[in-house]
């Protein structure tokens, strides 16, 4: 073959792999696209027009912020990272033009330098479509919470005694956490297993969580198993969080006295240590139906005492910082508002599991105040139940 064969074979090749691409590059449900530093499109595929709603011929030469307003504000430091020489992989942008119906159309796309003799001359883009993914999601989110609120509603109609109880604790550990600077994502996971922190009760006899005298052994070991069986119902269901474990742990305590198991600080999840924080200043601060609330001051000492002991130093240095900016004070107030206490004539509705025990502490000493050494009042290290 001679010289001049040898070059139109190899014209030919280029020619049909090119072609082969572009045909690729229309067809493929994904999409491609190049913008130069003016983010102008230099090159882009049919399905990535489509989504704009133009033509590849329409779309070619306009800038990002013309073709795609919506989304440019979502996308534009992306192109800046990448124009800078960084790759940016899986970033999620919403947009609602072109699905119809109301519904929005969900993207994920990377972004990466497009260098020509070590100088970046552009940036490239590939796109999918990630909707239906993400609307399976939702709705499996939303089932996910109608089941949460099913089975708080669930325990707190079987003991009106806690109503509030659970989405109290749900609040303030979210306030904590938050406080905390936690992830949102894992704010979300504490807050789903707050709301149904007592679900186990459910096991309780009804009996037991209503009797208004002492308990005995066997019924305080009964209320105590609490946490394991919360931890039994819901252990099968796949939350993206550990929500049955951190149900199982919000008894546990640091130094290793809580129940069910006596775990010992690192062993106890963050979320349950935060969760029994909540717990202790919910129980002691909220009104019950036999007495008033101990007070906001008293449980920020309790905390304070247990900090670093039994309760967990950072989850009580936040909500030390909640009590002195009145912010814990305030979502309280708004919580009391919302889930006003039941009382009968006689005060005296309803007594439940170890709460019993806060009753006799109030007898002792209803405002707190300090014991013969000095040190401030501290009631029975249990919280509520
Ligand atoms: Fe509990």
């Amino acid at each position: 073959m001679g010289a001049e064969e040898t070059g139109a074979a190899v014209r030919r090749v280029g020619i049909e792999n090119f072609t082969l691409l572009e045909a690729m590059a229309a067809a493929v449900p994904a999409g491609f696209k190049l913008v130069d530093r003016q983010y102008r499109v230099l090159r882009i595929n049919q399905w990535l027009a489509q989504v704009a709603g133009r033509t590849v011929a329409e779309a070619t030469g306009l800038t990002l912020a013309e073709l795609v307003p919506e989304l440019w504000p979502q996308v534009e430091d992306a192109y800046r990272r990448a124009f800078e020489g960084e790759t940016v992989v899986n970033l999620e942008s919403t947009m609602h033009q072109g699905l119809g119906s109301g519904r929005v159309r969900h993207l994920m796309g990377s972004y990466y330098p497009v260098y020509l003799d070590d100088e970046i001359v552009g940036v490239g883009n590939v796109v999918v479509d990630i909707t239906e993914r993400k609307e399976a999601e939702q709705l499996t989110i939303r089932n996910l919470a109608a089941m949460v609120d099913a089975i708080a509603l669930m325990v707190e109609c079987r003991d009106p005694y806690t109503a509030g109880h659970q989405q109290r604790v749900a609040e303030l550990s979210v306030l904590i956490a938050g406080e905390m600077g936690l992830d949102a994502r894992v704010v979300e996971g504490i807050e789903t297993a707050a709301r149904m922190h007592d679900l186990g009760k459910i096991s309780v006899p009804a009996e037991i969580l209503s009797k208004p005298g002492p308990l005995s052994r066997a019924e305080t070991d009964m209320i105590r198993e609490h946490p394991e069986t919360g931890y039994s119902i819901l252990s099968d269901i796949a939350f993206p969080w550990p929500v049955a474990e951190m149900i199982r742990q919000h008894h546990e305590r640091l130094d290793g006295s809580g129940y069910p198991r006596g775990l010992r600080g690192a062993e106890i999840l963050l979320g349950a240590r935060i969760i029994a924080v909540a717990d202790v200043v919910e129980a002691m601060s909220a009104h019950r139906p036999y007495r008033g609330g101990l007070g906001i001051d008293v449980a920020i000492a309790q905390i304070e005492h247990d900090r670093g002991t039994l309760l967990d130093a950072d989850a009580v240095a936040a909500c030390c910082r909640l009590f002195r900016a009145g912010r814990l004070q305030k979502a309280l107030a708004s919580m009391a508002a919302r889930t006003p206490p039941p009382r009968s004539p006689q005060g005296v509705v309803h007594l439940c599991g170890d709460d019993r025990k806060l009753r006799v502490a109030d007898r002792l000493d209803p405002a707190g105040g300090t014991s013969r050494r000095g040190k401030p009042f501290i009631r029975r290290k249990e919280d509520s139940a």
